[in-house]
């Protein structure tokens, strides 16, 4: 087995990569002036079932065509296999058409995926449970509730707490993770997202808070999701807030939003690189890579 990693995340490569006792083969990544990528595999692959893990965030396109890059060297070198292993997977909330003249722009970066020879990929939590039907190659999804299980327990704060899910599509995920913590009550909060701005507003809560409440969420963008539920719930009695995400896609100003919302710690996963100048006081970063490394041994 080979692992290479694209420039998305080296780091969460790294770990997998020790997880599974390889080191991450060397690939040479050159960008004309013009801004053409080209990759080029240092080892020999014929034969070898090779595993790319490239997180398709920021810069999403940049990524996509690495990887891309990266799987077709491997296929046209004779690789066995290619897995790619793409923890937050660009495009997800653009799985469908919205609107009448827009472009189904997940379902291009998936028909790209198998006509570059991948033959299996490897997401972490979602955003829809609709788009493994999207693919034609198997689709393994692992998900980092467990691990916030984890941390939610070690918080030592179960009672008088709540889980809450800042929008209506988070509510299989919150079910999920109050199964895990021994059926600890939930709530959801109605979001709406005005499709062309982009504003989101929420006033509404469907269920019963309690004194603490751990907000869920699959990924934090702006930021302003997780910083609207938290300000809603302080106005509706609950005195501390927790905020578990999978995915830190944190743009420019998400940060400064989140470190002045009123939650207490934000607590987020490895699957998107945090650069350190995106880094702040209440954040706390839990790697995936131990749950990733499990599934490709356990499911090689
Ligand atoms: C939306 O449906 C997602 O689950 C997240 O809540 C959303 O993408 C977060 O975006 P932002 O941080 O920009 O509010």
């Amino acid at each position: 087995m080979i692992l290479f990693s694209g420039t998305s995340n080296k780091p969460l490569a790294e770990k997998i990569a020790k997880h599974l006792h390889l080191d991450v083969s060397p690939v040479e990544f050159h960008t004309f002036p013009d801004g053409e990528l080209r990759v080029k595999l240092d080892v020999d692959v014929v034969d070898q079932d090779c595993i790319i893990v490239q997180p398709t965030s920021t810069p999403v396109d940049a990524n996509y065509v690495e990887l891309f890059f990266l799987a077709d060297a491997c296929k046209s070198n004779g690789a066995k296999s290619v897995t790619a292993v793409i923890p937050y997977l660009g495009y997800q909330r653009q799985d469908h058409i919205f609107r009448i003249g827009e472009s189904a722009s997940l379902h291009v970066m998936v028909k790209s995926m198998e006509a570059v020879g991948i033959d299996r990929v490897v997401v972490c939590d979602l955003h829809s449970i609709k788009i493994p039907e999207f693919f034609h190659i198997p689709l393994t999804h692992v998900s980092a509730l467990p691990l916030f299980a984890e941390e939610i327990k070690k918080l030592n704060l179960l009672e008088n707490s709540v889980l809450v899910t800042p929008d209506m599509g988070g509510i299989r995920r919150i079910k999920i993770l109050s199964e895990l913590l021994g059926n600890l009550p939930y709530a959801s909060i109605e979001k709406n997202r005005d499709l062309k701005t982009g504003e989101i507003e929420a006033s509404n809560i469907e269920g019963k808070l309690a004194k603490r409440a751990f907000i869920v969420d699959d990924m934090i963008s702006s930021g302003k999701t997780i910083a609207i539920a938290a300000e809603l719930l302080e106005k509706n009695g609950v005195e501390e807030v927790y905020v578990f995400v999978t995915h830190a896609i944190f743009s420019k100003e998400a940060p400064q939003i989140l470190q002045n919302s009123k939650a207490i710690k934000i607590f987020v996963t490895d699957s998107v690189v945090v650069p350190k100048e995106k880094e702040f006081e209440k954040l706390s970063i839990v790697s995936i890579s131990d749950i990733i490394a499990k599934e490709l041994t356990s499911n090689p």
